[in-house]
């Protein structure tokens, strides 16, 4: 056991699909909060089976109602809000707990307010500064979904941020079971 994923809202199924598959790759379980209703739509569902490349099978995610996150989030262990705003502890400086909850928030509106006042702690993957506008995409995710976020500061795919997080609390989580790691690993956390 280490940390958790809750996917809050995520709607690409592509993106859904290639968390999975990192998640089962980083013995990562995921929590999803389908608001956008994507495992409800057998196409969509195929997707994220694609992308998932076998781990929807073998890890397939636990599906949090809308009406039960008050009780995920208030479960006793901590919810980690992540942020692309600058708000959140560095992640290369944030102290994984065993049990966390690791929030990854839509590709359009990140994570709710509502949400976001409920976690303990806030976790941003730094990103070099600058301007970086994204331009309408060509086949948006949601065709009325509006534009991306016009303010133009760096931001990763949410499927990007979930595998660096990912990646990360394999690396230095001191909790998880040693027989996960591979040798090398265990030398780079006793290094440093
Ligand atoms: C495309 S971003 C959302 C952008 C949204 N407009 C906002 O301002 O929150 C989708 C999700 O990816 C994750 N994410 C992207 N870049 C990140 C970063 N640098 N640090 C932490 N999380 C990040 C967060 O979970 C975020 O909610």
């Amino acid at each position: 056991m280490g940390i958790d994923f809750l996917l809050y809202n995520v709607q690409s199924p592509i993106n859904v699909g290639q968390i999975l598959r990192t998640a089962d790759v980083y013995g990562v379980t995921v929590h999803c909060c389908d608001g956008a209703r994507i495992f409800d739509d057998a196409v969509k569902l195929r997707v994220v089976e694609d992308f998932a490349c076998g781990a929807l099978e073998r890890n397939p995610p636990i599906l949090v109602r809308p009406d039960a996150l008050p009780a995920l989030l208030g479960s006793g262990r901590r919810s980690i809000a992540t942020t692309v705003d600058g708000r959140g502890r560095a992640l290369q400086r944030f102290t994984f707990h065993e049990g966390d909850l690791v929030i990854l928030g839509n590709e359009y509106r990140g994570i709710d307010e509502s949400v976001m006042a409920r976690c303990q702690a806030r976790l941003t993957i730094p990103m070099l500064p600058g301007e970086r506008p994204k331009p309408r995409s060509w086949s948006p995710i949601v065709p009325e979904g509006g534009a991306v976020a016009a303010d133009g500061g760096p931001c990763l795919n949410v499927g990007a941020a979930a595998a660096i997080i990912a990646y990360q609390s394999y690396l230095v989580e001191p909790a998880r079971p040693s027989a996960f790691a591979d040798e090398d690993t265990r030398r780079i956390r006793r290094a440093g």
